[in-house]
């Protein structure tokens, strides 16, 4: 037998309900918040990942899908969806577009990473992007419709947010970083010592425990942000009060792309059961889009992985209610097909979900399926049933029966 590839999942048709219900609740959200959704490919060239989400990520170094197609051009399966996107945003000039441009998209995710409970080799993001836009409020509005997301599904997890402030303030602090790194980069992992050359905010985000107890006493950004930027800051923590947002400031939050300026954020799990922290997470990135090759043009968007958010609820022992229930079971008692599957056809003409009987099963064996899958009336449909008009519906939840005349199904279904 051949078994599925590690850290893929299938999605069953047991459970494929609670997929439709996160696509419901995007698309409810989609209309509330006028987003437009966005699809670009699972694959693009490579080089647009190792400029966009940078090289000194590990998912750029480490955690790539990446193969020569048969034209000999190195080809990489999407590790994120926001590249990609702004990639379509630059090519397809979508700057001259009425701004600010707010899309959102799901998307399959792949990274090659070691699977264990919550992290997978191929996951799913529901993300948004807003184009064109920096101002408080749009920092405030991406993370209220992030939350939102969240309280569809009735939690509210902790979002945790940084400021890694303007290109000044990164400067100064960059430069702090390095102040302090230099004279113990060589106790500190060799990740570290490549991150202290190209990009030392990366060293913050290192699991290695002797790293951790260094970058403990690191400085902080906080102490580094001009006042524009702390001011912008204190404004978009009084809003996420006002609107309910539950926010926690964290100076050490660091995020695993390099694209990001200004605000950072990620949605967690505070009782830590999901083996991995982050059920979400975003930012603000305002000069991605200039350096793929575009107009500068600031954007905020977030991704929230799909998988995560399902276990999530799973540990919460929080259900998805599943909306799916077939209506009407016609069963079979007569050899005049045409007649029954005609009757099933005007049921689902009229929107009535109905199901015929398919096998060869006795009437009793119809009915014993009929309560397995949950149908909430079976109809039966025998050859005195055809010539009276009159069919026997009986309702399986409450166990009663009754008689309806032929022109009065559909209002008695509908009823
Ligand atoms: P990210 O934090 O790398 O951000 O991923 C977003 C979310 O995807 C994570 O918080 C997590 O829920 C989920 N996720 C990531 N990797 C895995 C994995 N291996 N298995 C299961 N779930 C995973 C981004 O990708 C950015 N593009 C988000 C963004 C959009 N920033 C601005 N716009």
């Amino acid at each position: 037998m051949i078994n599925i590839p590690k850290g893929t999942k299938d999605v069953l048709p047991s459970e494929s309900y609670k997929w439709n219900e996160v696509e419901r609740v995007v698309q409810v959200l989609r209309n509330k918040y006028n987003l437009h959704e966005i699809k670009t490919p699972m694959f693009e060239h490579t080089e647009l990942f190792v400029r966009g989400v940078g090289n000194s990520t590990d998912i750029v170094n480490k955690e790539m899908y990446t193969f020569l197609d048969k034209g000999n051009r190195s080809i990489t399966l999407k590790p994120e969806g926001t590249a990609g996107v702004a990639r379509s945003f630059i090519e397809n000039g979508l700057f001259n577009e009425t701004l600010p441009l707010k899309v959102y998209y799901i998307t399959p995710c792949f990274r090659y990473e070691r699977p264990q409970a919550g992290r997978l080799r191929q996951h799913t993001q529901f993300g948004s992007e807003w184009f064109g836009v920096d101002s408080v409020e749009a920092d405030a509005e991406i993370l209220m419709l992030a939350s939102d997301f969240y309280k569809s599904f009735g939690i509210n997890p902790t979002v945790l947010i940084n400021n890694l402030g303007c290109s000044e303030c990164r400067k100064k602090y960059i430069q702090a970083l390095k102040n302090f790194f230099e004279p113990q980069i060589k106790d500190m992992c060799p990740d570290c010592q490549k991150r202290f050359e190209t990009n030392p905010l990366r060293i913050l985000d290192c699991k290695v425990e002797e790293c951790k107890a260094i970058n403990k006493n690191a400085p902080v950004i906080t102490d580094y942000l001009c006042d524009d930027c702390k001011n912008r800051f204190e404004e978009l923590k009084k809003v996420l009060t006002e609107v309910g947002v539950n926010y926690k400031c964290d100076s050490m939050l660091v995020r695993g792309l390099d694209y990001y300026t200004n605000l950072i954020f990620e949605f967690v799990d505070e009782d830590k059961k999901l083996g991995q922290n982050a059920l979400g997470g975003g930012g603000r990135y305002n000069n991605l889009v200039e350096e793929l090759g575009g107009k500068p043009t600031p954007v905020v968007g977030f991704g929230i992985g799909i998988e995560r958010l399902l276990l999530y609820l799973e540990n919460k022992g929080i259900e998805i209610k599943n909306n799916q229930q077939l209506e009407v079971y016609v069963a079979n008692a007569t050899n005049n097909l045409i007649e029954i599957i005609k009757l099933t056809k005007v049921l689902r003409d009229n929107n009535i979900s109905a199901e015929m009987n398919l096998t060869q099963r006795t009437l009793k064996a119809q009915f014993k399926y009929a309560d397995k899958i949950k149908a909430k009336y079976v109809m039966v449909v025998g050859d005195d049933e055809l010539n009276s008009n009159k069919f026997t519906i009986k309702n399986l939840e409450d166990g009663s029966q009754t008689q309806v005349d032929k022109q009065d199904l559909i209002k008695y279904f509908k009823g």
